[in-house]
């Protein structure tokens, strides 16, 4: 696992872990992970640790259990979130998780829609595990960009919620 500084202010510290069999291999370069690191530093939060692991169930809940441990209070994945035969990435988040949030899934496949009818085989969700938000995006770097786009808003206030933090809405 490879991991970057820790911050020294308290912005929203995340977590990437690209979910994929081919690039976990190094058979398939990892755009994926870059994408979303580049979408986080854009939007002013702080890349704390990355990740790739294959299509695994156990290893995609130990990596989230490792980020929070170094504490990520926000888990961005890609990958896994479709219909294909090793596609567990929900699986494992709903394994672990306290809570789901149906709405950050039912709208990044809603906003979704508007640009691509194959989202609706997107399984896209956020969950709290632990005190910390996990969102599961698509694998497509592009997918992965736009769905955290749909929902960025809301993301600093989910974190301080899950992590309870007081605060009036
Ligand atoms: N959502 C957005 N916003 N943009 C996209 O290009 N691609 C879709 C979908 N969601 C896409 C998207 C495609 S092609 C697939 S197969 C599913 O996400 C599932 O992707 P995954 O299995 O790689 O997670």
């Amino acid at each position: 696992m490879d991991h970057c500084t820790a911050p020294v202010d308290e912005g929203i510290r995340v977590g990437i872990l690209t979910v994929s069999d081919r690039s976990a291999t190094g058979v398939r370069e990892d755009l994926g992970g870059p994408a979303l690191k580049a979408a986080v530093l854009g939007y002013g939060w702080h890349p704390l640790a990355e990740a790739i692991v294959p299509d695994e169930i156990d290893d995609i809940r130990r990596a989230i259990r490792a980020f929070i441990a170094q504490g990520c209070g926000l888990i961005l994945t890609t990958g896994g979130t479709g219909i294909a035969p090793r596609d567990v990435t929900p699986e494992a988040i709903r394994g672990i998780q306290k809570l789901e949030i149906p709405g950050f899934g039912e709208v990044m496949r809603m906003r979704s829609l508007e640009i691509t009818p194959f989202a609706i085989v997107s399984r896209t969700l956020a969950s709290i595990v632990d005190r910390s938000l996990v969102i599961a995006l698509p694998g497509k770097p592009k997918g992965a960009v736009e769905c955290l786009s749909f929902v960025k808003e809301v993301i600093p206030h989910a974190v301080k919620l899950a992590q309870g933090v007081p605060i009036s809405c």
